[in-house]
């Protein structure tokens, strides 16, 4: 099947070389770059694609995301209404991801930042232990990244809360709530706050000001799901104010994050530059293959989001 990778950001046949060459039989990369149209085409590969991405190619029939994000494709403008968009759902990234949360949540629940700062004065001085059953975290997501991450931390200790569009089964690991009271609800009793939604309509802004208002008082917010999720004079403001005592950011809405932006300098932000977790190679081309074997046998592709929710 002939596929074409399109993207504004990243050399996506370099990145994605060894395993296009393992999938050749399957999935055939042209290149229409050049321009006119291209009526064999049927799939493509995209991370943040331009406008005009999509124009030249009548017959297309999905589009795969190198990611468990689909946002950035499905906000392109000439991407046609009926075309299925796929996500990567890649169990080594939700690990991955997992990691990196527990990482930032055990760092404020043992207070690392106090050691840093002690360590550079000299200091010798233990700090009050908290256990992590006393440490509430809530989840925004309960998704294939959410369930996992929500998992391990229970398997930690931690108290864990989840929030999700529709209600979820009684599960050991997270207590759940849904809907907008469910939410209100989960943030009053949140200490740390953990963003895994997908970008949608519904969820762009989320991380706003009546949001930090409702969860307890010098709270801590770890943000990896999307910069836009994040009203970010918001997320000072509730700094300034001591309403969270810190945040660990991921993601941002200009990324690279410029250098003259506040948050670099601020004491009490934490920045790692979009690196909490990356799908394997390997799952992109599985991803590929089975999207290519859906379009040839008249079936719906494995993980094709629902185009009218976003995810
Ligand atoms: P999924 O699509 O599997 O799950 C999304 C979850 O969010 C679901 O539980 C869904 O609810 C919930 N949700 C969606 N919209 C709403 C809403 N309006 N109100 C309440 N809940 C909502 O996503 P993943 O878990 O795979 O990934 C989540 C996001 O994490 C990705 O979209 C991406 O933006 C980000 N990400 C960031 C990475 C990084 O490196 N920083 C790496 C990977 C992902 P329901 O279950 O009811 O449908
Ligand atoms: C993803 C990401 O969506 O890397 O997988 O953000």
């Amino acid at each position: 099947m002939r596929c074409v990778l399109v993207s504004n950001r990243l050399d996506l046949r370099d990145y994605l070389a060894p395993e296009l060459a393992r999938i050749a039989d399957r999935v055939e990369v042209v290149d229409h770059s050049t321009g006119g149209s291209a009526a064999d085409v049927r799939l493509a590969v995209a991370w943040h694609p331009p406008d005009d991405a999509f124009e030249r190619y009548p017959n297309l029939q999905a589009v795969c995301s190198i990611g468990a994000g689909v946002d950035n494709i499905v906000a392109c403008p000439s991407l046609p209404p009926d075309v299925d968009v796929v996500r990567v759902v890649d169990p080594a990234q939700a690990q991955m991801m997992s990691g990196f949360v527990a990482w930032h949540v055990i760092g404020y629940q043992r207070q690392f930042r106090c050691y840093l700062a002690q360590q550079h004065k000299k200091m010798w001085q233990r700090i009050e232990q908290r256990s992590a059953r006393s440490v509430r975290v809530g989840i925004l997501g309960h998704g294939e990244i959410g369930q996992r991450v929500a998992a391990d931390l229970a398997l930690l200790g931690f108290p864990v809360m989840s929030w999700s569009r529709t209600a979820k089964p009684i599960s050991i690991a997270a207590r759940g709530f849904h809907g907008q009271s469910g939410l209100f609800e989960m943030l009053e009793k949140t200490e740390v706050l953990v963003n895994l939604l997908p970008l949608t309509r519904e969820t762009h802004g989320i991380l706003n000001k009546d949001l930090f208002g409702r969860m307890r008082q010098g709270g801590y917010l770890i943000q990896v799901g999307r910069g836009e999720h994040l009203i970010e004079k918001d997320l000072l403001a509730a700094l300034d104010s001591g309403q969270l005592s810190g945040a660990a950011l991921d993601v941002f809405a200009a990324e690279p994050l410029p250098t003259t932006h506040p948050f670099w300098s601020h004491p009490d932000i934490l920045i790692t530059p979009h690196d909490a977790c990356d799908v394997s190679v390997r799952a992109v081309a599985s991803t590929l293959v089975a999207t290519a074997d859906a379009i040839r046998t008249g079936r719906r592709p494995p993980h094709a989001i629902d185009r009218d929710r976003g995810y």
